[in-house]
């Protein structure tokens, strides 16, 4: 997709951090915008800024989690607009803890917003782009967690890989099918945003929390950690756009320590080796050729 100019863009998760950005980056774009999102005061905040120029914003507080509100997110941005150009599933939350200790609540929570809600909306607004006969793009956030495995986060991970493998599945579809409708996953690496306050989201039914706190808190204080220096929403936002330009699927960090922890995974498969941790302050300077254009 070469020309944003008028088309329409639905971002859920587009109150905070990197949909907020992907909404920006829209509205700059000429995009008329619809901003999605669980949080309504900081939704009906980010619309209005965003929408401030003039340019059409319009903030629909949706559950991701619910097919209902997705339907009906779907529902008002078709009768709004006409029609959506480019889809950006894009809310996700967050939780630290061992595969074992993780809580029933942990899992479906986590599952329920990073990997049903893509497939919610998926479900929604697939039929109608196909139907609508307009170029379509979608962008799915995963994570560089989608493309490596780190101890104490497997729930994040598994959804994550969930969302590449959901992607990439969606991909190959739409070309058998002759749609016109691309995909790209985005893959950040850490990015200053409230991630590390997913919890304020968890719904009072997944309350009941498996980590011990100080696993938590050990896995919440690296984040923070992480956070110092961490690329802006804006750069990723910007990387995005240019790779929905450029139809590329794959949307992942230049050299970037994590580029190398999925190389070596994926180098640990070909090789039939266990995995073994490294972490991203241990990766070495990246070897030539290495370079994966952001
Ligand atoms: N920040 C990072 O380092 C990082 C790295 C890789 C991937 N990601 C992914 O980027 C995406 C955006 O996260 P972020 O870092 O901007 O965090 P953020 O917390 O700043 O933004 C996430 C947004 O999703 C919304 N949300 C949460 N649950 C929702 C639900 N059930 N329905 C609708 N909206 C809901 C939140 O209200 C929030 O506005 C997530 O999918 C996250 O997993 C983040």
């Amino acid at each position: 997709m070469h020309d944003f100019t008028g088309k329409v863009a639905v971002i859920t998760g587009g109150a905070s951090g990197i949909g907020r950005a992907l909404g920006e980056r829209a509205v700059a774009e000429g995009m008329k915008v619809v901003l999605a999102d669980v949080e309504e005061a900081p939704l009906a905040l980010a619309a209005a800024e965003l929408g401030s120029g003039g340019a059409p914003v319009l903030p629909v507080v949706t559950d991701v989690t619910s097919t209902a509100e997705v339907e009906s997110l779907a529902e008002r941005a078709f009768a709004e607009y006409g029609q959506v150009n480019l889809l950006c599933n894009n809310a996700g939350v967050f939780c630290a803890g061992t595969v074992w200790d993780c809580s029933d609540d942990d899992w479906r929570w986590v599952f329920d917003v990073n990997v049903f809600g893509v497939a919610n909306c998926l479900r929604s607004f697939i039929p109608r782009m196909i139907e609508s006969g307009e170029q379509g793009y979608v962008v799915n956030t995963s994570s560089m967690a989608g493309l490596t495995s780190m101890p104490f986060v497997a729930v994040y991970h598994a959804s994550k890989h969930a969302v590449v493998a959901m992607s990439e599945c969606l991909h190959l579809e739409l070309s058998f099918k002759g749609a016109d409708i691309r995909v790209s996953v985005l893959c950040p690496e850490a990015v200053s945003t409230n991630i590390n306050g997913a919890e304020r989201n968890r719904p009072a039914s997944r309350s009941a929390t498996g980590a011990s706190n100080d696993e938590r808190q050990a896995v919440d204080d690296a984040i923070d950690q992480a956070m110092v220096g961490a690329v802006s929403p804006t750069a990723i936002a910007e990387r995005t756009f240019s790779a929905v330009r450029a139809e590329r699927f794959y949307v992942l960090p230049g050299d970037d320590p994590w580029v190398y922890l999925a190389h070596r995974r994926m180098a640990g498969l070909r090789d039939r080796e266990n995995p073994t941790f490294m972490s991203p302050d241990e990766v070495p300077t990246l070897p030539v050729g290495m370079k994966v254009v952001g």
